[in-house]
């Protein structure tokens, strides 16, 4: 493959990798192709763009690393569909993203992430599955992308980059099917990762916690209102943010609050109002007891969804790597963030798992978020000291249509964009 059909691949890759998701759609990742280093071949280098992190809602970058995990994935699912795996190399500005400035565009001489692509069966020797180049280039075996790839013996890739372009949040009700949870085969999760499920009170109970959270602190809430797009009016309702179709948002209502997201006069007074309310609604709720979990569980009803925590071990993680025990302990995160990146990979196959089987998730980081919540929550599941609770997800069949958001990149020719929604099939 020469440099130009290789740049052609990578273009097509970044295309596909930006259908990847993001906290409040978001994008954080601005990707671009360097040629001109000590690289033969090119590659891709990605950059953080800090006016599309979250500061007040995310100030430990724990969802952007997570989401930048994701878009890797997604890379990886397209260069191994293309007879390539990608070795990812974590930079060490991705460990350092609180020196970003609040705001502004990307700076390309900050790279977080570093992919090169290698044919697939010589990188067979150690990057066999896709999350296994994450850490700093260590495992990975170079290889000379300018050979032409042998894909035959390469291990098949569960899922397609047809998945990752039709993959979509929902966020309406859920019809749950626990069994689609049962095996988790084609999701690899690594055995430092944890997927344990919490009851329906619970969730319910510790979403309402989060969400007064959210309402009562101004800076999150305003944060959330910056990133809402309730009307097609607004400049960026094609291109990024939660419009009103994807949060399900009745047309009335959406063009009626509309207003609040984007002027200051109207903004002001709502969030002071919804500060009240939020905080009476921590102080009345959190003094609310819950059923012992396993009885609670036992109760949940089959058509109720499925209520998922991905759950890290910081320790096992970090297992005879004295360097990266410290780095667990130095991050925001409570895991080093090249192990939070594979954690985001891992979370992109676990949503594509859910997809691939009918199912659809919605997210539900308020439980992280709020510190009560948090808490609860690890209490709830009795998570020890080494473990750290990074994504909150409920499951199960979407009960309405599901809708499509919108992408930085849809303004692009649509050289690697094939795909038509598929329709929610039956669970298997
Ligand atoms: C790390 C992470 C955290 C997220 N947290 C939430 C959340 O708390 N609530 C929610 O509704 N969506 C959440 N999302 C989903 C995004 O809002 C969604 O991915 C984005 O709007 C793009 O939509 P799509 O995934 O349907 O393409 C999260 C996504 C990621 C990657």
């Amino acid at each position: 493959m020469n440099d130009e059909t290789t740049e052609r691949l990578l273009d097509g890759l970044i295309l596909l990798a930006s259908r990847s998701p993001s906290p409040h759609n978001t994008q954080p990742w601005s990707p671009h192709i360097v040629r001109d280093g000590a690289d033969p071949v090119p590659t891709v280098e990605v950059c953080v763009v800090p006016s599309r992190t979250l500061p007040a809602g995310d100030p430990s970058f724990r969802d952007v690393v997570l989401a930048l995990g994701g878009w890797v994935e997604s890379f990886a699912i397209g260069a191994a569909e293309a007879g390539y795996d990608a070795e990812v190399e974590a930079l060490p500005q991705l460990s350092r993203l609180e020196e970003l400035p609040l705001t502004g565009p990307a700076d390309a001489a900050m790279p977080v992430l570093r992919l090169r692509l290698v044919p697939r069966l010589a990188a067979k020797a150690g990057g066999g599955h896709s999350s296994q180049g994450a850490r700093a280039g260590t495992d990975a075996t170079r290889g000379d992308a300018a050979a032409h790839p042998v894909d035959e013996s390469a291990a098949p890739r569960p899922f397609t980059a047809d998945d990752v372009r039709e993959r979509a949040v929902y966020r309406g009700r859920l019809i749950g099917h626990p069994a689609t949870w049962d095996d988790l085969s084609d999701v690899d999760l690594p055995p430092w990762l944890t997927l344990r499920r919490l009851d329906d009170r619970a969730m319910a109970y510790l979403s309402r916690l989060g969400i007064a959270f959210t309402a009562s602190r101004p800076s999150i809430a305003k944060e959330l209102l910056h990133w809402l797009r309730l009307d097609p009016a607004h400049p960026n309702y094609t291109k990024d943010g939660m419009t009103d179709t994807m949060l399900g948002v009745p047309a009335p209502l959406a063009r009626l609050a509309a207003p609040a997201t984007r002027w200051r006069s109207i903004r002001n007074p709502l969030l002071g109002v919804a500060g009240v309310v939020g905080r009476t609604a921590e102080s009345l709720e959190r003094a609310r007891t819950l059923r012992p979990l396993a009885l609670s569980l036992a109760e949940s009803q089959d058509e109720s969804p499925t209520h998922l925590v991905l759950v890290a071990n910081a320790r096992l993680a970090a297992l005879d790597d004295g360097p990266r025990i410290t780095a667990a302990m130095d991050s925001r995160i409570g895991v080093a963030e090249p192990d939070a990146l594979e954690a985001g990979r891992a979370l992109q196959r676990l949503w594509l798992h859910a997809h691939t089987r009918g199912l659809v998730v919605s997210p539900h980081s308020e439980l992280i978020d709020s510190p009560l919540a948090h808490g609860l929550l690890r209490k709830r599941l009795s998570l020890g000291r080494s473990d750290v609770a990074l994504s909150v997800f409920s499951a199960g069949v979407a009960a309405g249509a599901v809708q499509r958001s919108p992408r930085l990149t849809d303004a692009r020719p649509a050289r690697a964009r094939t795909a038509t929604p598929r329709p929610t099939a039956a669970p298997r």
